[in-house]
């Protein structure tokens, strides 16, 4: 069990949950506790909660539909309902259990539920073990835009256990290594063993301890500095620009790709465009390669350009009507690059071109 690693008063424990849940839920007096799972996580992951959290207080399920499509007020008012329901006062604690659409939703329903109660994040994916549940952003999607209606708050505590790493398919599993790479490319680690191992994982088991605390470390030591993304904390959005634009534009087709997926090709377009500009990533050449080799990267025609460009002119990282991207150049420091569509366009030909 790792709690070394804080954002104000919110620990992140690695490690099983068996250990750092209940003795949690010891020093806490909840009224009771509201479990929040889809319907994978509670078949799946459910079972595997310590038997004793009915001992701390009286426990209420609500399990709902899977999916980003569900991420959105009409289901935080379901959830709202079920937790009038069960009585929920200001003392509970809403306990998220699954990836991140879970963990954002949950989150913002126990944040505004009676002006606000406790929540903590039990991770299941390995995306939500590594970005999503940390840091916290909650909320949903509103008409068309990813994350439109949501608050930042620190949930009270996150439980990351690497045993439900087993649960999941292998592309969801590679989708979360994507972040993997993007915090190892912020921080300068590209070459370290740890992300090695990472990049080696289909040879031999990686060390997930390791990975997570390494990974969640930078990530939160980058959220301590700038918990409201007012600065340094938008360097956390590499290769998100073009990547939700992708990410976007591909979820209603009949080969929608994972969000690792679509980020991967976000920060290989943004840090080659960073270079165009004079602007040398870290270890950018390497980045591509340990992309190249993780995920299965599909070619993006031309045509597809107006729509992404459309999908960034939205983006919540503009400012003045520019088009912005954020990238490393060193270690933890942070370049914003005001973007044009022509930069786009020589991004997307050189990605074509590595595919
Ligand atoms: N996913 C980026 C952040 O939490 O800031």
């Amino acid at each position: 069990m790792s709690a070394g690693i804080h954002i104000e008063d919110s620990p992140v424990f690695i490690g099983p949950l068996s250990d750092s849940l209940s003795v949690w839920l010891r020093s806490k007096n909840f009224s009771a506790v509201f479990v929040l799972s889809d319907n994978n996580t509670n078949r799946y992951c459910f079972s595997y909660l310590p038997k004793s959290l009915e001992d701390y207080a009286p426990v209420h399920s609500f399990v709902i539909e899977p999916g980003e499509s569900r991420k959105n007020l009409d289901t935080c008012a379901i959830i709202w309902s079920e937790m009038k329901n069960a009585g929920l006062d200001r003392k509970a604690l809403v306990v998220n259990l699954g990836g991140g659409v879970i963990g954002d939703m949950g989150g913002f329903c126990a944040v505004t539920w009676k002006r606000g109660v406790e929540f903590i994040q039990i991770p299941t994916t390995l995306l939500a073990m590594t970005d999503a549940a940390i840091g916290g952003k909650t909320g949903v999607d509103f008409d068309g835009i990813k994350n439109a209606v949501g608050v930042i708050r620190q949930p009270a505590a996150v439980f990351t256990d690497p045993f439900f790493l087993k649960t999941l398919p292998d592309r969801e599993l590679r989708s979360g290594m994507a972040e993997i790479f993007k915090h190892a490319a912020i921080s300068g680690e590209l070459s370290s063993g740890w992300i090695n191992s990472l990049a080696r994982f289909e040879s031999s088991e990686p060390d997930w301890i390791e990975i997570l605390t390494r990974s969640v470390s930078v990530k939160t030591d980058i959220v301590r500095k700038d918990p409201e993304e007012k600065g340094v904390r938008m360097l956390l959005n590499m290769g998100h620009t073009i990547g939700h634009a992708i990410e976007s534009v591909f979820i209603d087709s009949s080969h929608p790709l994972t969000h690792g997926e679509a980020i991967a090709v976000g920060m290989i377009c943004e840090s080659y465009i960073a270079q165009l500009h004079k602007i040398t990533v870290p270890d950018k050449d390497l980045l591509t390669d340990y992309l190249l080799k993780i995920f299965e990267l599909p070619q993006l025609s031309g045509e597809l350009t107006e729509t992404l460009w459309h999908l960034m002119l939205q983006d919540k990282k503009n400012a003045s009507g520019n088009v912005r991207i954020t990238l490393p150049d060193a270690p933890r420091s942070m370049r914003v690059l005001n973007i044009s569509r022509s930069d786009l366009e020589r991004g997307l030909e050189y990605y074509n071109s590595l595919i």
